[in-house]
């Protein structure tokens, strides 16, 4: 079973994002959640919403030692699709009954893959990450950027992602003994 998931949130399927992490979703052969797929509202602090999806979906994501997430940089920040799944997490940070859960993340590696009209990732974008995972107990894996500003060019990319998929993948040095 592949260790790893990927998380995908945007505003549309087959947009830049989308395609970029199927991509990668297909070379480490790991299944590729949309959460507009999925029935999961913004934080709510009576946790009104605590019979949607997020919780069943977080259930299925420990099941994996890394967890990937996919947003497209929209305002120097992550999709807003992505961004109510994080806030989710604070389900796990204050209803007991779900603490216990929220401590299997530790320990765990979350790695982002993203799209831009900039050479580069924002810096605020990706320390946004590294700060959520920091504060879940998890590491921080690293990044995949695609600058899509003139368009979705698979060959500017190619490189970039066999790095990130070596990065993601597993070491398997030692099938061959
Ligand atoms: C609402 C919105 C906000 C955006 N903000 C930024 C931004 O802050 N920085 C940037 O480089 N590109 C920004 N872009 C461009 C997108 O990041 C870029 O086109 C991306 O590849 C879109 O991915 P998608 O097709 O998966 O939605 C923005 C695009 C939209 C629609």
């Amino acid at each position: 079973m592949a260790d790893a998931i990927a998380i995908f949130g945007g505003a549309r399927r087959n947009g830049n994002t989308g395609k970029l992490i199927d991509w990668v979703g297909r070379e480490l052969g790991i299944e590729v959640v949309d959460l507009a797929e999925k029935q999961i509202s913004p934080y709510n602090y009576e946790h009104k919403n605590i019979d949607d999806d997020f919780i069943p979906l977080m259930s299925q994501v420990l099941n994996y030692n890394k967890i990937i997430l996919a947003s497209p940089i929209y305002w120097y920040a992550a999709s807003a699709q992505l961004k109510v799944f994080i806030d989710r997490a604070s389900d796990f940070l204050d209803v007991d009954d779900l603490k216990h859960i929220g401590r299997k993340l530790r320990g765990k590696v979350g790695y982002v893959v993203c799209t831009s009209i900039n050479n580069e990732a924002d810096r605020s974008f990706i320390n946004s990450f590294k700060d959520t995972f920091k504060y879940l107990g998890m590491t921080y894996g690293g990044h995949l950027h695609a600058n899509c500003k003139d368009g979705y060019f698979p060959d500017n990319y190619a490189e970039d992602v066999d790095r990130f998929v070596k990065i993601v993948r597993p070491s398997d040095l030692f099938t061959n003994v």
